[in-house]
């Protein structure tokens, strides 16, 4: 077994295959943007649609939702990202470059997330012998401030009324806000989720390894509402769910783990918070997170009731969200307007929220990394990628063997056929020993291939990617081997 154990052979297998490419290349590249290639796209949609699958179609309880990334600036406010939603950071007097204090500090890697304000700026005490991770200067560092981690903009096409607004830097809160609406139009009843993929923006000081940190990336977040006191039965449940999730689709348990969140590490709002942690072997060979599962309590939905009752400050202010402070919470907040009512118990609360947040980039990443293998054939090195069927980006390449007596017209029949069904690819240029590599490759579970004895008994040869082994079906049941193997 061969892993790719260095960043460059993962940039460079993703770049030669085209699964993924620097943003914006031809220019130079924009740092830390990544573009999908044609077979980078087929499979991040099937990563997304593997997540939204197990978390909303398959559940009785989880609906979906799309909302917009622009969001009303109080938002961020009531989320407490507005405040908080920072890292603490410092400037090498000597090369200029601004490095996250936490990532000065010795262990500092575990901690690949925001770690919050107020431990930060505890860890930040002492830089006099830290040293600048990009020149090696020790000690030379500028008094540590906070650095805000939203991206902002302008919304609005005239000066009188236009105002300042933020890129969204996760989609949880779109949740939140809509959570009435859900209740309101749809029959759900506590215990329930609502499931959101989308785009986050995060202005990172640190960006790593590739796609693992970008400032530009997709999340796939679960709030799943259920009473106070049941919250820690669904942490757990959540927890084990989440975990199957990834070794369902072939990650290999010994590369995963769950991590619980020392306290000093939970972000403010987190009563509880676990990671699922993969063990990338690129860099130290850490463990890295996957994913948060964080038992959030009843913290967003009454942050956004005392969002709501200071919206007539925010006219008053003129949307100067650094003149406006939150207005205090009603006594009677477990009536608000985002309580729930129980039939059963007749009584109004606020619920509480456990959160599995995933990212699909990252959980990419991973995919790839775990996937990808090197055998040996005929004394040749065989590089492939042992994708999970759902996740392979073409499910079958078809073949004619040679270009002539016909085999290209039965095989692209064939193509015509099952494209229908599956993401397929056709390919007749070349050995088809080489067609066969390629797909390994680029982890095609299965390869079909026309040759002239198709012509006399109607059979064509199946081969699978990870054995290779080969066996000849007839023609007529292609579409149905391929249905019973691939599962779809
Ligand atoms: N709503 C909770 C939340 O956003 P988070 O731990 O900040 O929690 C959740 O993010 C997941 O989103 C992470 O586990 C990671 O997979 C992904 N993620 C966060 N920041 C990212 C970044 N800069 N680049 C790529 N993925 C990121």
């Amino acid at each position: 077994m061969a892993n790719l154990t260095k960043l460059e052979d993962i940039v460079s297998l993703c770049k030669r295959r085209g699964f993924i490419f620097q943003s914006s290349e031809i220019y130079g590249g924009l740092a830390s943007c990544y573009d999908y290639g044609p077979l980078g796209s087929e499979l991040k949609r099937n990563v997304r649609n593997a997540w939204w699958k197990s978390a909303v179609q398959m559940r009785d309880d989880v609906v979906g939702l799309d909302c917009s990334i622009f969001m009303h600036p109080l938002v961020w406010k009531a989320s407490g990202h507005a405040d908080k939603f920072a890292d603490i950071v410092t400037v090498c007097k000597k090369c200029n470059v601004r490095s996250r204090v936490d990532h000065l500090v010795e262990h500092a890697e575990q901690h690949t997330e925001h770690v919050p304000v107020e431990t930060a700026l505890k860890d930040a005490k002492d830089l006099s012998k830290k040293k600048c991770p990009a020149c090696g200067a020790v000690g030379q560092f500028t008094e540590p401030m906070p650095f805000r981690l939203m991206f902002e903009t302008q919304m609005g096409a005239n000066v009188e009324d236009s105002m300042t607004i933020f890129l969204r830097p996760e989609t949880a809160q779109g949740i939140f806000v809509n959570f009435r609406n859900v209740l309101d139009t749809t029959r759900v009843k506590l215990p329930f989720g609502i499931a959101q993929i989308g785009k986050s923006f995060r202005n990172e000081v640190t960006t790593k390894a590739f796609i693992f940190r970008t400032r530009e990336f997709e999340q796939a977040e679960i709030e799943f509402f259920c009473a106070p006191g049941t919250d820690e039965k669904w942490f757990e449940h959540w927890k084990e769910f989440r975990f199957k999730w990834y070794t369902e689709l072939g990650m290999k348990k010994e590369n995963l783990r769950m991590r619980e969140h020392e306290k000093d590490e939970l972000a403010h709002y987190a009563k509880g918070c676990v990671d699922v942690e993969y063990k990338f072997p690129f860099g130290s060979g850490d463990w890295q997170e996957l994913e948060g599962i964080a038992n959030r309590t009843d913290f967003d939905l009454r942050q956004h009731q005392r969002g709501m009752r200071t919206l007539n400050s925010w006219y008053e202010k003129k949307g100067d969200l650094s003149k406006i402070e939150l207005n205090s919470e009603s006594e009677e907040y477990q009536k608000g307007p985002l309580s729930y009512f129980d039939e059963e118990t007749k009584q109004r609360f606020i619920p509480y929220v456990i959160e599995p947040s995933a990212g699909i980039d990252r959980s990419c990443l991973a995919f790839l990394v775990d996937a990808y293998d090197e055998d040996e054939v005929n004394g040749e090195k065989r590089g492939l990628l042992r994708f999970h069927p759902a996740l392979a980006p073409v499910k079958a390449a078809i073949f004619p063997l040679v270009k002539k007596d016909g085999l290209p017209e039965i095989a692209a029949n064939m193509y015509d056929d099952l494209k229908k069904y599956f993401s397929c690819f056709y390919d007749e240029k070349g050995a088809v020993g080489r067609r066969y590599r390629r797909q390994d490759e680029a982890g095609t579970p299965y390869c079909i291939t026309v040759d002239g004895q198709t012509k006399e008994d109607q059979t064509v040869t199946i081969r699978e990617r990870d054995s290779m082994k080969q066996e000849r079906i007839n023609l007529s049941q292609v579409k149905q081997y391929l249905r019973e193997k691939l599962d779809m």
